[in-house]
């Protein structure tokens, strides 16, 4: 049982929180839960069930940073959970990546915020001249003002969730940056520009926005997240990888409760 000091839960009563943003990013998950009770808060919805007997909580977050953070808030002021896992489809940045391969969120960040340089009328507009706003987010810990500039999974999680690679036959797993944004980007000038300045692995829209609450709560935190798409390779969206990246994530989750 690896790690098993490093996992403590709060409570054995506590759940696993496990968030997706799509339907077709859920509907595994809440299909593997028993005695399933859903709630709705709000528009955020949420099905109640056990695995093996062990609490889990499925999320549908909905898209985007601003419906990621209230998800998320939203499930940790009700359920209190012990850990959350983030899970879900994703765009490639990373050459080496193609679709089916899955990234464990070492780190994530907020891709989309930037702030500009004064230029004059007529000058134009220059998007790699853009600075990302110190990709900073600000959490008020004991009175201190910290900033972050990303997000650092939970370690343990982050091995956990690497210790059962060899299990996935879809494509590689590795670990790796996750850049949030509410952006779906495909110029590949811009895709390869994120990746050489952030070395980012990923784009997707909600990881860092999750991220940030749960650091706030201080929750142990992992995205796990499949390349269904990627423009390095011209490789379109494909709704099976949300669910093959489930199956994952419910791997993932048997493990952690034997741990537990
Ligand atoms: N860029 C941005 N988001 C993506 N998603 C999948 N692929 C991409 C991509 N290339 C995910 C986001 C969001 C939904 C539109 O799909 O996380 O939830």
């Amino acid at each position: 049982m690896p790690h098993h000091d490093q996992i403590s839960p709060v409570n054995k009563q506590n759940p696993v929180l496990v968030q997706g943003a799509m339907d077709v990013e859920i509907e595994t998950l809440v299909d593997a839960l028993d005695n399933v009770i859903e709630k709705t808060f709000g528009s955020w919805t949420f099905w109640e069930g056990q695995i093996n007997g062990y609490p889990v909580v499925v999320s549908r977050t909905e898209i985007g940073l601003a419906n990621a953070a209230a998800a998320t808030t939203l499930g940790i002021e009700h359920y209190k959970p012990t850990f959350i896992i983030n899970q879900g489809t994703a765009g490639g940045h990373d050459p080496k990546l193609f679709r089916g391969d899955i990234v464990i969120g070492e780190t994530s960040f907020n891709m989309g915020s930037y702030k500009t340089e004064h230029t004059e009328k007529g000058k134009g507009i220059h998007p790699t001249t853009w600075q990302n706003f110190d990709m900073t987010m600000y959490l008020r810990d004991n009175g201190e003002v910290i900033k972050h500039n990303h997000f650092k999974a939970d370690p343990a999680l982050v091995q956990l969730a690497m210790s059962l690679s060899d299990s996935y036959s879809k494509g590689k797993v590795v670990t790796g940056v996750i850049g949030t944004g509410d952006e779906w980007n495909r110029e590949l000038d811009r895709i390869n520009w994120f990746h050489n300045t952030f070395g980012t692995a990923i784009e997707e829209m909600e990881t860092s926005a999750a991220a940030m609450v749960a650091e706030a709560y201080k929750i142990p935190f992992v995205s796990i997240r499949v390349l269904s798409n990627t423009d390095q390779h011209g490789q379109d969206f494909e709704p099976q990888t949300a669910i093959d990246c489930q199956f994952y994530v419910l791997s993932v989750i048997n493990a952690l409760i034997k741990n537990l």
